[in-house]
């Protein structure tokens, strides 16, 4: 199954006050989460990876703050968009923080672990393509960030945050990557 990013749901981002910035982000992590979803060879749902990608950065059209995962997941339940998609949303805060980050970081106490291989595909896309479009690292191309992905974690606080943080997303990434060199 492929799937196509849809312009009425960019229309969506458009009209909930999502920057033009903010959706040229959203765009390309939808493009590159379809990319790697493709690459790993898995039978997944395209469809969700394609929209939780795109729609994961709805909150900004309120906040850029920490609970903006929260905020974007309740305009996306009010304008009816998939479970599964706002689920996505309201976890991508720093690829899906237990119960006691959520607690220090004072965003609503649950577990926000990422379950499935679609929700990690678009986190990891959402890292990715920060490191490929920010300008920060030197990079000559998209794979390199895949390539030294763990070394830009370690080195960038702006990447990899916090030790709880940077394990999580290497997770994601070395999960990910075997099933691509399959
Ligand atoms: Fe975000």
């Amino acid at each position: 199954m492929s799937y196509k990013i849809q312009d009425s749901d960019i229309t969506i981002l458009r009209k909930a006050g999502v920057s033009e910035y903010d959706i040229k982000h959203c765009v390309k992590v939808a493009e590159k989460a379809l990319e790697i979803a493709k690459r790993t060879g898995a039978n997944l749902d395209m469809e969700l990876v394609g929209r939780g990608a795109l729609f994961h950065d709805l909150g900004k059209a309120k906040t850029h703050g920490m609970e903006h995962g929260k905020i974007g997941a309740e305009i996306g339940r009010k304008i009816g968009l998939p479970e599964a998609v706002t689920d996505l949303m309201e976890k991508h805060i720093r690829g899906g923080l237990t119960e006691e980050e959520a607690k220090e970081l004072k965003l609503p106490i649950k577990d926000y672990a990422l379950k499935t291989l679609e929700e990690k595909i678009v986190i990891y896309a959402d890292r990715l393509v920060d490191i490929i479009t920010d300008g920060i690292v030197e990079i000559k191309n998209e794979i390199e960030a895949e390539q030294r992905f763990e070394d830009i974690l370690n080195e960038y606080p702006k990447y990899g945050k916090n030790r709880k943080t940077l394990n999580r997303y290497l997770g994601y990434h070395n999960e990910i990557q075997v099933l691509m060199r399959k």
